[in-house]
């Protein structure tokens, strides 16, 4: 006790006199600046287009060398960063080191599935893992400081950065968001770590109508109970800074949001970093009718933003603001000191070249060992959407006609916000098909069968960033028409279909979900030939797919598993991997039912369950409430039985933990991964209520015929919500504890828990 005692007391000691010497050496480089130099602070212009030596003669080059700039990002390379940061530390007056930031996103040069496919792991040590590993190699190549994780939730995947988050549910996207932020920073001292920078802060996955930017308006109790918990849990691990979003929140542009900067951030969740605007954030406040740029940058800076991403909104217009008593002396000082404990905190005052080690950018980034654990993780984000007559796996023998304009593009394969991969590394799905088919003598045949769609402006539009779709000019039959003659004589066939990479992210929003129409010819096609046909389907969101649902036997969603993707792929589709996937969105049927998530309230006219239409009852004409996959969906080669759900104490009292549990068997003949997951119904609230809301998850892993007890501790903690006067509190009565594979088949059981 009194040890424990000592070493709290001794660890808080040195946390203060941590803080003490960092504010004595800050307050001491302060008082040595003017004031055009903090305002430099606060400017992060882009690197444009730096190349190594042209720092020098560049206007940012000569801008850094007057102190009117505090970092710069999307730079790569040590050389490159060397050379700028040698400007700054040795050409400007107070040789103040640069902050360098990246979109480092998924991976780095080892790029690991888009965060949404990520997400689908549910495993918080592989998704921690990815985060570090990025880390470690970003951080050998000269970047200290990140643009992620990226946590906004989202329940329209009709926007295209569905893909960069980690889906629609709260509870899940707070762990994710911790497990990435500690992946990231582990212990800033040491130099393959980096600074987290949590986004895009707040509410930009709510962007009506699916559109990007778009206008946000919500209530009080949806924000902190469904919308705010991730970035909450970014913050809670310790992220170094916060990006504003693009978007306005109820009337007020997030990037002069003082609610949400401020009083939230700060005061409520005791946010001590920096604030950083998305790129040009703080210009665009002009288009959303906020007035001009001057009004704007002062209005960013009150609210509680420190640093402007790109627009030079605070470096060419506070000064005057200052004068004009428009801002205060104390919130420039404010910024300034943020943005300079950011650097400090990442040790650059002491050695600014802490991340320009050319050893370690030579021998640590994308390295065999990193990228085995790429292909590994890639292949535990897969879901099984279907596999009939257990089509899947297939054998590693006979012929396996590969078909389809994903089939054979690797730049496509690490997806979307992928800055820093080398495109012509990665390993396209026939690659790795046939590198790991291959061993075992089956032959490996391709053709392309059609373009990623007919038009093709569509097609350079969703082509962009390096990954285009080089067009085959023939016409759709004749192409359709090659793929059934290399077909001919096949035992399987994959089709690998879908979206391009860069039709989704972001300023991707679609207004139509279907796999493209040129695409979707081909697979009837495909089926009409009377082979087994698997979907290998590439996506950066939710896809509208009840027909491939009823008609295809097989279908393996691999979102954009990363660069070593290809691989991946071969080793689930051949059986050396088992998918464990599980969805973290629901897929609607049409997208006339967005935003459809599972976390819904019941409204006072619900439907049956399992029922359609009915006059008077909250449905449509058209189509049933049904999802095709709900939220928490995916399937294994093998299948497990769970037991009835067993509690503690159907009336527990007051603080008393329940605890909750199931028996999980492997009822198949396969090991497998099984991902076990806690819903709680409060049946009577003060206020409405979700009709289920996931607590709690483990993945388990089981031998055919094993079976394992999973419990879950359930406190009243579990039960607290936020309120429409902003309460936070639960209230005692019936609740329903459901246990299951996924949101919609649990077993459920019911308790009364009183105060
Ligand atoms: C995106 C951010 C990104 C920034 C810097 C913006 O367009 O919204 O997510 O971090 O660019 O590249």
């Amino acid at each position: 006790m009194l040890i424990g005692a000592v070493i709290i007391f001794s660890i808080t000691a040195n946390a203060q006199q941590n803080s003490a010497k960092m504010n004595a050496f800050i307050n001491s480089v302060m008082s040595k600046m003017t004031l055009d130099e903090k305002l430099g602070q606060l400017n992060l212009p882009g690197s444009g287009d730096i190349v190594t030596g042209q720092a020098k003669s560049s206007d940012i080059g000569k801008k850094i060398r007057e102190g009117k700039v505090g970092g710069l990002f999307n730079i790569k390379s040590v050389a490159k960063i060397k050379e700028v940061q040698r400007i700054a530390v040795e050409e400007s007056r107070l040789k103040i080191p640069l902050i360098f930031g990246m979109d480092v996103i998924h991976g780095y040069e080892t790029v690991f599935p888009i965060p949404l496919g990520l997400s689908c792991s549910w495993d918080m040590n592989l998704i921690q893992r990815s985060a570090q590993i990025a880390a470690s190699e970003a951080s050998a190549d000269g970047i200290c400081w990140t643009f992620s994780p990226m946590v906004d939730i989202a329940r329209d995947p009709r926007w295209g950065r569905i893909a960069e988050g980690n889906g629609e549910d709260p509870y899940l996207g707070y762990q994710v968001a911790k497990a990435m932020v500690n992946g990231y920073q582990g212990d800033l001292s040491k130099n393959n770590n980096i600074m987290a920078c949590v986004k895009h802060f707040a509410l930009y996955g709510a962007a009506e109508a699916g559109r990007d930017y778009n206008t946000t308006d919500m209530s009080y109790p949806r924000m902190f109970n469904e919308y705010l918990p991730p970035y909450k849990g970014a913050v809670d691990a310790g992220a170094g800074s916060v990006m504003a979003s693009f978007n306005d929140v109820n009337g007020i542009p997030a990037t002069a949001n003082k609610f949400l900067q401020t009083d939230v951030l700060r005061k409520q969740w005791g946010f001590k970093g920096f604030v950083v605007t998305d790129y040009t954030g703080i210009n665009e406040m002009e288009a959303h009718g906020m007035g001009d740029l001057k009004t704007v940058s002062a209005l960013a800076l009150k609210a509680g933003v420190h640093m402007d991403m790109v627009g030079e909104g605070f470096l060419t217009t506070l000064k005057q603001s200052l004068k004009e008593g428009k801002v205060t002396q104390a919130e420039i000082d404010n910024a300034c000191r943020l943005i300079l404990e950011a650097k400090y905190k990442l040790g650059l005052f002491d050695n600014p070249y802490k991340y320009c080690d050319e050893n370690r950018a030579k021998t640590e980034v994308f390295t065999n060992a990193n990228r085995a654990e790429a292909r590994k993780m890639a292949a535990d984000c897969f879901v099984l959407l279907k596999n009939q007559n257990d089509l899947l796996p297939i054998k590693k023998a006979g012929k396996i006609a590969v078909v389809g304009p994903l089939g054979n593009n690797a730049a496509n394969m690490p997806g979307t916000w992928s800055v820093a991969a080398n495109f012509d590394k990665a390993v396209s799905l026939l690659d790795g098909i046939t590198s790991v088919g291959h061993q075992h003598g089956a032959e490996i045949v391709y053709a392309k069968g059609s373009n990623l769609d007919d038009d093709t402006l569509f097609e350079a539009r969703a082509g962009m960033f390096g990954k285009s779709f080089p067009r085959d000019n023939r016409l759709p039959e004749e192409m359709i028409h090659e793929a059934e003659s290399v077909c001919s004589g096949a035992d399987v066939i994959v089709a690998a279909l879908g979206e391009s990479a860069e039709m989704s992210g972001e300023s991707s929003s679609r207004s139509d979900l279907n796999i493209p129409l040129a695409q979707k010819r081909l697979l009837q096609a495909l089926l009409k030939t009377g082979k087994p046909v698997v979907l290998v389907l590439f996506t950066g969101r939710p896809l509208t797919i009840k027909w491939e649902n009823e008609n295809v036997p097989a279908i393996l969603n691999v979102w954009f598993g990363g660069s070593e993707a290809g691989y991946a792929v071969a080793d689930v589709l051949f059986g050396d991997v088992n998918p464990s996937g599980k969805l973290t969105t629901t897929w609607p049927q049409t997208v006339g039912q967005i935003p459809l998530y599972y976390n819904h309230k019941n409204t006072g006219r619900p439907l049956p369950e399992g029922k359609w239409f009915q006059k008077f009852r909250s449905n449509y004409l058209d189509v049933s409430n049904d999802p095709v996959y709900p939220f928490g969906y995916g399937l294994s080669y093998t299948t497990f039985s769970y037991s009835d759900v067993k509690v503690s104490t159907t009336a527990p009292k007051g603080s008393q933990k329940l605890t909750a549990t199931v028996t999980v068997t492997n009822t198949g003949n396969r090991e497998g991964k099984e991902i076990v997951q806690l819903y709680i119904h409060d049946v009577v609230g003060a206020n409405t209520r979700p009709v289920k809301e996931l607590k709690g998850f483990q993945k388990i892993q089981l031998k055919p015929g094993e079976n394992k007890t999973v419990s879950f501790d359930i406190t009243t903690d579990d039960l607290k919500y936020y309120h429409t006067d902003m309460s936070y509190n639960w209230e005692p009565g019936e609740f329903e504890i459901m246990i299951g594979p996924n949101s919609k088949d649990v077993k459920m059981v019911k308790i009364n828990w009183t105060k």
